[in-house]
């Protein structure tokens, strides 16, 4: 699993229906021997607390093992070895990869090349379709509908891979999006029209108060300061959109507010015991939709 695009609505509504039964094993109030005997090698080349740890958590709690690496400095990379060598030599090691890359095509090249099923864990400023999964999971199940709402994507637009791919997965519901960020860090160009030719309804505003007045999401997000050609710029643009519980005020009364984390100074911990705030909940149903996944991509699961 690469890129969303290539999923249909009937493919989204599956996954996310499939993941609801992996509630009771990600909490613990059930075990599970569904993968005992299949290995996952994690290989990230890029820093990652959740994405990889959930899946490794996932992996487990359904009885599967576990190996891999979580920084490109402790694998042949950093003796010069390609991805593809790279790839080609790990997949005898396990039966799924899981693959974070800053080259953006990385997870495509990759799936092309191996034998076994490689799940991207995002690639550069592109991608992040299991983050967007877990997104679509926790609107769906915190407000019962993706349907007819008003999502409201915040922060950095340009850099940030999780916005990219939420968005052109928006693209199969009937939902409004709002786009609020600084000027140059607004979503690129390209994304903007290919979402219109999709038909999704697209503002562009930088109107913070409005937006979270009228939206039922709104997803804040971090300034990705590693992906700045030039540290002064990012220097410039931190900080630059931020929320705290008296901004919510406002709000709608089901509104949620979501976060991929980490999170630097976005929202203030004032919001934490909000009854807006999702942030965390989210991070648990990354665990439930991987889970989900592993079970699906190892052909293990049984309707
Ligand atoms: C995101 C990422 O790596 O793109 N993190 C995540 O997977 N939850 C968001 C980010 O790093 O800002």
């Amino acid at each position: 699993m690469v890129d969303l695009k290539d999923f249909s609505r009937d493919e989204v509504d599956y996954i996310l229906k499939v993941s609801e039964n992996f509630e009771p094993i990600a909490n613990g109030k059930k075990r599970s021997k569904m993968l005992q005997g299949y290995v996952l090698c994690n290989m990230f080349f890029e820093p990652s607390t959740r994405t990889r740890l959930s899946f490794s958590s996932a992996m487990m709690r359904l009885g599967g093992s576990v190996t891999g690496f979580a920084s490109g400095s402790v694998s042949s990379a950093s003796k010069g070895e390609s991805l593809s060598d790279t790839v080609r030599v790990v997949e005898n090691y396990c039966d799924v990869m899981v693959l974070r890359s800053s080259l953006e095509g990385a997870a495509r090249l990759a799936a092309d090349i191996s034998s076994k099923p490689v799940i991207n864990a995002g690639d550069g400023t592109r991608q992040h379709p299991t983050q967007t999964l877990l997104d679509l999971y926790t609107i769906s199940k915190e407000i019962g509908t993706i349907d007819g709402l008003k999502v409201a994507l915040v922060g950095d637009l340009k850099y940030g891979r999780t916005v990219h791919s939420l968005s052109y997965a928006l693209t199969m519901f009937d939902v409004e999006l709002s786009f609020v960020s600084p000027p140059e860090l607004s979503m690129p160009e390209e994304v903007v029209s290919d979402l219109k030719a999709e038909g999704l309804r697209v503002e562009t505003t930088d109107d913070l108060s409005h937006v979270i007045e009228s939206s039922d999401v709104v997803y804040m997000t971090r300034i990705q300061k590693e992906r700045f050609p030039d540290p002064m710029e990012y220097e410039r643009m931190k900080g630059a959109y931020s929320i705290d519980s008296t901004m919510l005020e406002g709000a709608k009364e089901n509104m949620i507010v979501m976060h991929p984390l980490p999170r630097i100074d976005e929202i203030s911990t004032t919001v934490d015991s909000s009854p807006h705030a999702r942030y965390f909940q989210q991070a648990f149903y990354g665990l439930v939709v991987r889970m989900a996944l592993l079970s699906l991509v190892l052909g293990k699961w049984r309707d």
